[in-house]
């Protein structure tokens, strides 16, 4: 068969699953090394001025999106289709908050995370994993997505379920990759792994999925509600946080905080995309918007209105922030990126 062909030659010629090369050069640039010796100066200094959290979004997206780009096979690498499909979205234009979360919170313990970026990107790829799956009809039936039409309006539902499947296993590729983890700890390395099943999986992130599946058109209170978003968006999340800690070497009560920090943030982040969903334009969120109301979902504004969920997430932002009183300066991106959760447009 030509496509089993070509993919063992991809094998024998290269001892890597994927065309890396060993030599990552992109991390040894210095924006590379930046991101293993973060925090940067500025943070660190007691008198400092207000960081600027819209360049450091910033900054922090294009790290990620070069390092994807740099170990996502080209689409002219077998199965072509495929590596299109997961290509097309990946790389349309997501914010990038869960990795970028991972690396506010390796800065935010300390200098040095051996394998930050490749953990932190393989929370992206679950991600977008997790945005295929979710468009599809079978689940929220969706047709934009990232500003463009969904994957499996272009590829069709089988080639969007395989490059969803693609992305989730990929995301443990780069996790357990000897190369691009070189100078992390074995024992860390699987403790970090774990954390990424975890919060993916029928306890975390998918189990979320089905409590929210299963609670279209039922009259759910809120309790149930909030359980919903706490396992679909939270644990991904709170794996961000607890990934990035560990991979800097947090000690049991910065862990615990930084836990605590990221259940809050997580929730905020998924009333705020409740929110958005009533009020926000197709063209502001990139995907259409009143989608919750007609697939029978009862979210935040449907008990407390827009305003009232609004101020609900504003509390969640606030208990995460107070959640960092023992950090320092060097937690400034996650107070920051805590308060643009309810401030984003989309
Ligand atoms: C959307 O996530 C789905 C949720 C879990 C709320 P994001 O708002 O992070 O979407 P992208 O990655 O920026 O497209
Ligand atoms: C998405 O939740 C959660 C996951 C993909 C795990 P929603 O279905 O509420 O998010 P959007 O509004 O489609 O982005
Ligand atoms: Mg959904
Ligand atoms: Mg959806």
């Amino acid at each position: 068969m030509a496509l089993s062909t070509s993919v063992h030659e991809t094998e024998r010629t290269s001892p890597f699953p994927y065309p890396f090369t060993p030599h990552i050069p992109w991390f040894d640039t210095p924006q590379g090394c930046l991101l293993r010796s973060a925090p940067t100066s500025a943070y660190r200094r007691q008198n400092r001025a207000p960081m600027n959290i819209k360049d450091y979004l910033e900054q922090k997206r294009v790290d990620v999106d070069r390092f994807l780009d740099s170990v996502m096979p080209n689409a002219v690498t077998p199965p072509t289709t495929l590596h299109e499909s997961m290509r097309y979205s990946l790389m349309a234009g997501g914010k990038r908050v869960r990795p970028i979360l991972a690396i506010a919170a390796a800065e935010a313990v300390g200098p040095s995370a051996p394998g930050l970026m490749p953990i932190a990107c393989s929370l992206e790829l679950i991600h977008t994993y997790s945005l295929i799956h979710d468009d599809l009809p079978a689940m929220d039936n969706d047709d934009f997505r990232r500003g463009k039409p969904t994957n499996h309006k272009v590829y069709g539902d089988a080639m969007a379920i395989l490059a969803g499947d693609a992305l989730l296993t990929m995301a443990f590729d780069l996790c357990s990759h000897p190369d691009l983890m070189k100078g992390c700890d074995p024992t860390r390395q699987v403790r970090l792994i774990q954390e990424l099943a975890y919060g993916s999986g029928n306890m975390g992130m998918v189990g979320g999925q089905v409590f929210d599946i299963q609670a279209e058109n039922k009259d759910i209170n809120l309790p149930t509600l909030q359980n919903i978003h706490k396992h679909k968006t939270g644990m991904l999340i709170r794996a961000a946080v607890r990934m990035g800690a560990l991979a800097s070497g947090a000690g049991d009560r910065q862990l615990d905080d930084l836990t605590s920090y990221a259940e809050d943030v997580g929730l905020a982040f998924q009333i705020a995309d409740d929110v958005l969903n009533v009020t926000g334009t197709r063209e502001e969120l990139g995907k259409n918007p009143n989608t919750d109301a007609e697939r029978g979902k009862k979210t935040y504004p449907t008990f407390y209105g827009a305003d009232g969920a609004r101020k609900l997430a504003d509390d969640c932002v606030a208990r995460a922030i107070a959640r960092l009183s023992s950090f320092g300066p060097a937690a400034d991106p996650l107070r920051e990126i805590a308060r643009y959760i309810t401030s984003r447009k989309n």
